[in-house]
């Protein structure tokens, strides 16, 4: 098995080489998207230039677009570990949750409850907030353990009864890191009788996802946050889905797929996949002839190690720095817990003069509350936020170093050593 390469890696990542006074430009941008590969580029441009239509007509375009869709679904139920079928496409996570959380709310009886928790970006909560308000149910809130920004399966025992009809929660946490044990969720959710939606637009671009080994009854993505197109994707349990009224119109039979489709995203989410199951067989030690499954997994585990190794740089560079804070977990025998996303705070200097000077000197960086509104209220940083250096599997030692390197700068300049 060879090496994971990561400059061949970039060399994909037509994005990568953009530079900024003469130096490349670091993208610790990813948790808010990332870059794409030529591959998807080539994708979605090859789509007008050969498939551009609209579906089901008896003509060639028209017949591409039908087998380019289906590919979609069936690439993403491989990155989920689903049947492509069971996948709903739209245009991103939060709009089919919005979708879905209507068809839900539509079942849900006066008096029913939904559990929400504290640490998930703000998709996963105003959803279930807006359903529960239109039809009279009850929303319950799983606080997070704020010293290390983790949910405790206690506290969500506490919460649970046989009036509970759903369970939203989010694989990792875009904010800080965080990654939920899904499985063990799951399991609770469902003694309780009650459904689990999970969010996993933070975990999809850094961990291997297997929905039906987590047993979660939803599980939605974010293709943009993985090396594809601006699209969202969600899986359903097909017995659950089967049974919600779907707001649609009469003539359509694509179930929650409202209106004409991203075609051109389709295209380019399948190529997504596929370049993630191609580092599965480079670096990941899987077959070429494999299935693009068990690529897709290599791949994913190959990324997790390279990530991982990389986060510990990080984390190593950081804690030199005098004033700089890494929020949740953070001891060493936590570091599976975690995604390679750090937030961090800087004494005597705002997470956006930070992101600011970051920015001037080339380096991608977001600062604010990512939508994990919640969270960020509850850490006490409501007012100006964090900032969050989100690392990927193309970002490399040396691209630290120079993040480090300015944050020692921007540090110093704040609180002058006595
Ligand atoms: C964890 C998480 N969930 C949901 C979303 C919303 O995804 P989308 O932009 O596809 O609606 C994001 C986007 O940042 C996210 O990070």
């Amino acid at each position: 098995m060879q090496a994971f390469d990561v400059d061949a890696i970039r060399a994909r990542f037509p994005a990568l080489s953009l530079s900024q006074d003469g130096r490349p430009i670091v993208f610790f941008d990813g948790p808010g998207g990332t870059q794409v590969p030529q591959s998807v580029i080539d994708a979605v441009a090859g789509y007008y230039r050969e498939a551009n239509a609209n579906r089901s007509g008896a003509f060639l375009t028209s017949r591409r677009t039908e087998a380019i869709v289906g590919d979609a679904h069936a690439a993403l139920g491989d990155l989920l570990g689903v049947a492509g079928t069971d996948i709903t496409i739209g245009p991103n996570m939060t709009t089919l949750t919005f979708h879905i959380s209507r068809s839900i709310g539509a079942t849900l009886r006066p008096g029913d409850e939904v559990v929400v928790s504290g640490l998930d970006h703000q998709a996963n909560v105003d959803p279930w907030i807006a359903a529960a308000r239109d039809n009279e149910a009850i929303v319950r809130t799983w606080e997070p353990d704020l010293a290390d920004c983790t949910l405790n399966l206690e506290a969500l025992d506490a919460l649970l009864s046989d009036r509970t009809r759903l369970v939203a929660v989010g694989w990792a946490s875009n904010a800080v890191g965080t990654i939920n044990p899904i499985r063990e969720i799951a399991d609770r959710v469902h003694r309780a009788g009650a459904w689990l939606y999970v969010d996993a637009v933070h975990a999809a671009p850094h961990l291997a996802l297997d929905a039906l080994a987590v047993d979660a009854d939803f599980v939605a993505c974010s293709v943009y946050k993985f090396f594809g197109p601006h699209l969202g994707a969600v899986y359903g349990r097909p017995e659950i889905m089967k049974s919600l009224p779907v707001y649609k119109v009469r003539p359509s039979h694509d179930g929650f797929e409202t209106g004409t489709a991203n075609h051109e995203g389709d295209a380019g989410a399948a190529a997504a996949v596929e370049y993630l199951a191609e580092i599965g067989a480079s670096y990941g030690g899987a077959p070429v002839e494999s299935s693009r499954r068990e690529r897709v997994l290599a791949g994913m585990h190959a990324i997790r190690t390279y990530e991982l190794a990389l986060y510990r740089y990080l984390a190593a560079g950081l804690a030199r720095l005098e004033g700089v804070r890494i929020l949740g977990l953070t001891a060493d025998a936590d570091m599976d817990r975690r995604t390679p996303t750090a937030a961090i705070t800087i004494d005597g200097v705002t997470p956006h003069a930070a992101a600011e000077a970051l920015g001037r000197e080339g380096i991608a960086v977001w600062d604010g509350d990512f939508y994990a509104t919640g969270l960020i209220e509850r850490l006490g940083f409501a007012r100006d936020g964090v900032l969050r250096i989100g690392l990927t599997h193309y970002n490399t030692r040396a691209e630290v170093d120079r993040l480090i390197d300015e944050l020692a700068r921007i540090s110093a300049a704040a609180v002058p050593a006595a």
